[in-house]
């Protein structure tokens, strides 16, 4: 993050929470996208006896900046990442002060905006105005597509130039893809998957549609044999293979070594192979075996599995 915002400077990070300043134009929050949900910090408050009597006095003793002042409003409480009930009397404490200052007008049912008084277990509690929200929830996503923050870190985490030719041989419905069109440049990309209707899918999304002709090819196509591609011809492969938990694909270990013979066929010298498995362990000796290094991997819960990312380069 520091790298790519320059302009963000963290003051803390806690489990599930990054508190930072970012210097500038506040709609260069709409980059940061992998946040459920970003905050314009009223106040933070620190220490082990944190109440929210303690941290609703601090916010209405001092004057405060909303960021957006349009719309309605409503208080929530949220204790150890759980809402929380209040005594009413510091609930209407809460909403006069946002009422009184600043141009927001008290909605208590479909707000258009929400001023959170929040206490986490870390002895750190923040009021903060919620300005972005996650803009996808499960229901906006095919069955098995990844989720576009997920994508797009992984991007970012393969490090994407202009001078990359890159694949994705295991496209689902094109959540890598849609990011790589969306916010990297690159020479060429190629995409495919075995199941002609996701391929459909994917092709008919507007982010590759809409692509100069000749960047992307997007095709049906097994992983496992890559004839569409030449020999040492592509720079970075950047995927989400079968984890092998939703979809019969046989013993996972045998699928993972046909598919980095397949990547190491494909790879120009040099080139990376960056994957995401929840199938870690498989993943990591499948690696060695077939003569690639783990050169870096990042892990984090992914549909409620621990998953890997892992940067795989032919062992030197
Ligand atoms: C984990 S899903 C990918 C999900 C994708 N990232 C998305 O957001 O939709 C794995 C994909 O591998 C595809 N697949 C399974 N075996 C394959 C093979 N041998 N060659 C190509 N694709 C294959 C499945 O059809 C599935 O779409």
């Amino acid at each position: 993050m520091r790298a790519r915002f320059p302009a963000v400077k963290i003051i803390d990070i806690f489990d599930g929470l990054v508190h930072y300043k970012l210097d500038g134009d506040s709609h260069g929050l709409e980059k940061i996208i992998y946040f459920n949900n970003t905050f314009f910090v009223l106040k933070t408050m620190k220490g082990k006896q944190l109440n929210f009597p303690a941290l609703v006095g601090a916010v209405c003793s001092s004057k405060n900046y909303f960021l957006v002042n349009k719309g309605s409003f409503r208080i929530r409480f949220v204790q150890e990442n759980q809402f929380a009930k209040v005594d009413k009397s510091l609930t209407r404490r809460a909403e006069e002060y946002v009422a009184a200052n600043s141009k927001l007008k008290l909605d208590r049912l479909s707000p258009t905006n929400e001023v959170w008084f929040s206490i986490r277990r870390e002895g750190f509690s923040f009021c903060g105005e919620l300005i972005t929200k996650r803009e996808f929830t499960e229901k906006n996503l095919n069955k098995g597509e990844l989720r576009p923050e997920i994508a797009y870190l992984i991007c970012c985490f393969a490090d994407v130039s202009p001078e990359d030719t890159v694949l994705e041989p295991f496209c689902g419905y094109g959540s890598i893809p849609v990011q790589l069109a969306k916010k990297f440049r690159f020479k060429k990309l190629f995409v495919s998957d075995a199941d002609e209707s996701k391929v459909s899918m994917t092709a008919a999304r507007k982010q590759l549609a809409s692509a100069p002709q000749g960047l992307i090819d997007c095709r049906t196509a097994d992983a496992l044999s890559l004839k569409h591609i030449e020999d040492n011809s592509i720079s970075l492969v950047i995927t989400d293979p079968p984890w092998g938990f939703y979809e019969d694909i046989g013993d996972i270990s045998a699928f993972y070594k046909k598919m980095l013979k397949s990547f190491a066929r494909v790879l120009a010298p040099g080139g990376r192979a960056v994957v995401l498995s929840a199938r870690k362990e498989e993943l990591e000796h499948c690696a060695a075996e077939c003569g690639f290094e783990i050169k870096d991997s990042v892990h984090t819960l992914v549909n409620g599995k621990k998953a890997g990312v892992y940067l795989l380069m032919a062992a030197s």
